[in-house]
C-alpha cells in the first residue's frame, strides 16, 4: 500500500474537513485520505461544516457543491469571508464543469468533478496545504518585518531628537549667555548715564530681551535634562530629602501665590533609593511648578511618599483646574501647553511633562495621571528601588 505521507517539518499532518451529504461516499474518501496520513473530520452539510470551523483548527475543506439546504457556494463565500487563509477544494458533479469554474473564480483552490480518483485529490489537497503554509509564513514574515520597521523607525526617532537635542542646547546656550550678558551691560550703562532720550523704551526693551534669553534658556535646560542621562551617576538618593530640597528651589513661586506644600502624615519620613538625583530633581520641579500653576491662590498641593512591591511612589496632588480629557491626550506631547502668556513672554514651553515622561520610562518608571477637572490632579510616579547604572 503507498503511503502517501504529508508530515510537514514540524512533523504536523494535513488537517481535512470532508463535506459531503452521502455518508458512504465520504465514509469512504475519509477512509482512504487518512491512510494516506491525513487527519480527516467530516460534514455532512454546509452548516455542520461553518460550525466545524469555528472550534477546530483545518487546513483543506473539501467541499460538495451540490448539497440540500446550504449550498456549496454559499458555504465557501461564509468560509472566504470569516477564515480567509483556508483551502477550499469543490467537487462537482459530473458534466458540472462551469460550476468548478465559477468557484475558483470566487477563490476556491480548485475543483475536482466526482467521481474522484483518490491519488489526485490527495495531490490537490497536499497542494492546497502547501499554498496555505506559504501564505501565512508570508504573512507572518509581513507582520514581523512591519514590527521592525515601526520600532527602527521609533528608536532612530528617539536617536536623532536626542543628538539633535544636545547639539541645538549646547549651540544656544551660548548666544544666550552673550545676550543676556550684553543686556545687562547695555542696562548698567543706560543706569549710570545722565540723560538718555527715551530711557524707559530702552529699558523696557532689555527687559524684553532678558525674558526672551530666560524662556530660551528654559527650552534649553530641560532638553538637556535628559539628554544628558549618560553624563549622570547612579547614586543613593533619600528621595524625601530631594523632594523637600526642590520645594525650597520653587519657593519663590509657591510664596507668590500662597500656596501651601504638604506631606500625608502617613508618607515616609526617610526612604533611600538608588537613581539618578539630577533627573528625579527635573521631574519634580516640573511637577510642582505644575501643579503651582494649576492652583489659584492660597491652593495645596499635597506630597504623600510610599513603598510599593519594588519600587517607591511618589504623588504629587494638587486641587486646581485639573484637566480635561481632551487635553489629557495630549500633555505628555513635546510642546503641547494650555499657558499661552502666563505673563508677558512667560508662556509655557510644553516640554516640561515630555521631559518628565522621557525620564521617568529612562529609569524605568511608570507616570500615571489622575485628573478632575474643576477638582485637582495627581501625578504618580513609581521608581524601582535600585536601579543600576
Ligand atoms: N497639575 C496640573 N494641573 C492641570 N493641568 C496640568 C497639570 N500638569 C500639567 N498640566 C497640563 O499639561 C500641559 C503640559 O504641561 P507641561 O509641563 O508639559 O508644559 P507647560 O507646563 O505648559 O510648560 P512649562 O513646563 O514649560 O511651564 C500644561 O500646559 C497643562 O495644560
Ligand atoms: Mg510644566
Amino acid at each position: 500500500m503507498e503511503i502517501n505521507t504529508l508530515e510537514n517539518d514540524t512533523g504536523k499532518v494535513v488537517r481535512v474537513l470532508l463535506v459531503d451529504d452521502e455518508e458512504s461516499y465520504r465514509n469512504a474518501i475519509a477512509r482512504r485520505l487518512e491512510r494516506r496520513n491525513m487527519v480527516v473530520s467530516q460534514a455532512p452539510d454546509g452548516t455542520s461544516c461553518l460550525e466545524y470551523l469555528s472550534g477546530n483548527e483545518t487546513d483543506v475543506v473539501v467541499l460538495d457543491m451540490k448539497m440540500p439546504g446550504m449550498s456549496g457556494m454559499e458555504t465557501f463565500k461564509t468560509i472566504n469571508k470569516y477564515y480567509p487563509g483556508l483551502k477550499v477544494i469543490f467537487l462537482t458533479g459530473n458534466a458540472a464543469v462551469a460550476e468548478g469554474v465559477e468557484g475558483i473564480k470566487t477563490g476556491a483552490f480548485d475543483y475536482l468533478s466526482k467521481p474522484v480518483e483518490i491519488d489526485h485529490l490527495a495531490g490537490k489537497i497536499r497542494q492546497a496545504w502547501e499554498l496555505k503554509r506559504l501564505e501565512a509564513a508570508r504573512e507572518r514574515d509581513k507582520i514581523f518585518r512591519r514590527r521592525l520597521e515601526k520600532r527602527m523607525i521609533h528608536t532612530q526617532r528617539l536617536a536623532s531628537l536626542g543628538t539633535m537635542s544636545t547639539g541645538i542646547a549646547h549651540e544656544i546656550n551660548n548666544p544666550l549667555a552673550i545676550i543676556k550678558e550684553s543686556a545687562g551691560f547695555m542696562r548698567m550703562v543706560i543706569e549710570d548715564s545722565g540723560q538718555i532720550p527715551e530711557k524707559e523704551m530702552l529699558f523696557k526693551g532689555l527687559e524684553k530681551i532678558e525674558k526672551s534669553v530666560d524662556r530660551a534658556r528654559r527650552i534649553t535646560h530641560q532638553l538637556l535634562g535628559y539628554v544628558r542621562k549618560h553624563g549622570h551617576e547612579m547614586t543613593p538618593v533619600d528621595i524625601r530629602q530631594l523632594t523637600e530640597d526642590t520645594v525650597v528651589l520653587i519657593k519663590q513661586k509657591t510664596q507668590a501665590k500662597k500656596v501651601s506644600v504638604q506631606w500625608d502624615t502617613e508618607s515616609e519620613h526617610q526612604m533611600l533609593m538608588h537613581t539618578d538625583p539630577f533627573q528625579v530633581r527635573q521631574v519634580l520641579i516640573n511637577l510642582l511648578e505644575n501643579a503651582v500653576d494649576a492652583v489659584d491662590t492660597n491652593g495645596q498641593i499635597r506630597l504623600a511618599l510610599y513603598r510599593k512591591d519594588q519600587s517607591v511612589c511618589l504623588e504629587v496632588r494638587d486641587n486646581g483646574s485639573g484637566i480635561t480629557p481632551e487635553n489629557m491626550k495630549q500633555i505628555f506631547d513635546p510642546f503641547f501647553t494650555t499657558k499661552p502668556n502666563v505673563a508677558e513672554n512667560e508662556s509655557g514651553t510644553g516640554l516640561g511633562l515630555f521631559v518628565v515622561h522621557k525620564i521617568i520610562t529612562g529609569l524605568s518608571g511608570s507616570i500615571h495621571v489622575e485628573s478632575e477637572p474643576g477638582q485637582g490632579t495627581t501625578f504618580k510616579i513609581c521608581l524601582p528601588e535600585w536601579q543600576s547604572d
